[in-house]
């Protein structure tokens, strides 16, 4: 074992090798017992056994290998939001969670809304990042700035229904299809932030955090969803919904089986309900909020039974000083990429969820709708991005221990089984039982080359 070399106190020079030893490998279909060796960062081999040596070992026995989760909404902020979260803490906060690749938001300080911007964002994570990184843009009617930005890598344009990130007349059906054609022409997906602004009640009063999202109910939802298929059938571009909160948008998209269309669910509008914001305040308020627990019922069980596309986080996190101020000042969003594995591992431990969903929803489906072709699977071949899962460890969530800075959650004090062991980031280790253990700059920033 003397040539063992921990690739951790090494500046890499040449090739390096890490071995997978006897886990128990996700297929896509079953798990079977096997090694799975990882060189030059993508999986070279997997088999019942691998007798070579490599540069770093990880005995496996125990543990469930997962493809590498992928989150296709997050906000990592940086820039001039970097109080609340930067490059380094949000993918340390990934890796922690179990994601090996998150896509960014563009609502930042600058928005990402030009190719310029989206280089100057590129160049700066690029430094900072420890799991593999691709960046949404914002929505725009221009179709040259639409082309410069899919160029410059971007993975779609942020279609955000209730306030523009840059100029656009959101409420006018002629801009909306304006920037719609231009994201086709340009062969990008359509992202949506599906709520309808005149729907929001703004003129009541509002006192505490209950009447807040009782201002936003589900109506918004449903008649932007129904506006958005509206002009997508028009137009014929690819458009994904982002968290949804009605098991009737999911099932509108579902029923269009079209290849077109995509949906989002998260872990907070699937597990929780309208009463943690009445017992949580501030630490339960995101837009779109929580719904009666009815509701969220039925939303898991779409997501459960297949309906859902993908599950997304949507981390977004604020300081807990911004959050506490009053209703209408504090700033909606709540952190997810390091509660959402341990919290729907639960689910699967109780037979609520398969296993199979769940990396369907968090890997290979978000793979396929967002282009990330050589992930999502472990096979020959793929980029060598593996989440190794413990079914069987129980823990409790505790936001004091996260890597993001935004220490609360509405999933405080849950008890947990099954947690992420180990994140392996392009083959490299970037997290081990509670512990970062990747530079910043072991992740990659990605850039979108699929034709829509
Ligand atoms: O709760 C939310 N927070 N919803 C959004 O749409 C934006 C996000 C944020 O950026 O904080
Ligand atoms: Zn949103
Ligand atoms: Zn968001």
């Amino acid at each position: 074992m003397d040539n063992l070399k921990s690739p951790r106190d090494e500046v890499r020079t040449g090739p390096s090798s890490l071995l997978i030893r006897d886990a128990h490998i996700w297929t896509g279909k079953d798990i079977i017992r096997g090694s799975i060796l990882i060189e030059d960062g993508r999986i070279q081999r997997i088999a019942r056994r691998i007798p070579e040596r490599a540069d770093e070992e990880i005995p496996a026995r125990r543990l469930v290998a997962l493809p590498g989760l992928i989150d296709a909404h997050v906000h990592l902020r940086d820039l001039r939001l970097s109080y609340k979260e930067d490059f380094t803490s949000g993918t340390s906060a990934a890796a922690a969670g179990g994601f090996t690749t998150v896509l960014d938001m563009p609502n930042t300080l600058p928005p990402t809304d030009s190719a310029q911007r989206l280089q100057e964002k590129t160049r700066r994570a690029s430094r900072k990042i420890l799991v593999n990184v691709g960046f949404h843009t914002a929505a725009v009617k221009d179709r040259r700035a639409a082309k410069a930005m899919k160029a410059a890598g971007a993975f779609s344009m942020k279609l955000y229904l209730p306030k523009p990130i840059a100029p656009l007349e959101v409420e006018d059906d002629l801009a909306v299809v304006q920037a719609l054609k231009a994201a086709r022409e340009a062969s990008l997906p359509v992202t949506v932030h599906a709520e309808d602004a005149s729907q929001i009640e703004t003129t009541g009063r509002i006192r505490g955090f209950k009447e807040l999202v009782r201002s936003r109910l589900g109506n918004a939802e449903t008649s932007a969803v129904s506006r958005m298929l509206r002009l997508q059938t028009q137009i014929g571009c690819r458009v994904h919904f982002c968290h949804l909160t009605l098991p009737s948008s999911v099932s509108a998209i579902d029923d269009l089986h079209s290849g077109r269309l995509s949906s989002e669910v998260t872990p907070h509008h699937t597990l929780l309900s309208e009463d943690s914001v009445v017992k949580l305040g501030w630490k339960a308020w995101m837009v779109p909020p929580l719904r009666p627990w009815q509701t969220s019922n039925s939303l898991f069980r779409a997501m459960a039974t297949g309906t859902a596309t993908i599950i997304a986080t949507d981390h977004a996190p604020h300081t807990i000083r911004e959050k506490r101020h009053s209703p209408l000042r504090s700033p909606p969003g709540i952190p997810g990429l390091e509660t959402a594995m341990p919290v729907m591992l639960t689910m699967v431990n109780k037979r609520k969820l398969s296993l199979r969903r769940l990396v369907s929803l968090l890997s290979t489906n978000p793979a396929k709708v967002f282009g990330l072709s050589s992930k999502g699977r472990l096979v020959n071949g793929a980029d060598g991005d593996v989440a190794l899962i413990d079914m069987k460890k129980k823990g409790k969530i505790d936001p004091e221990r996260f890597f993001s800075k935004a220490h609360y959650s509405p999933f405080q004090g849950w008890r947990t089984q099954g947690s992420v062991h180990t994140t392996i980031v392009n083959g490299s280790v970037v997290y081990r039982e509670g512990e970062i253990t990747g530079k910043p700059g072991s992740g990659k920033v990605l850039r979108n080359g699929m034709r829509y």
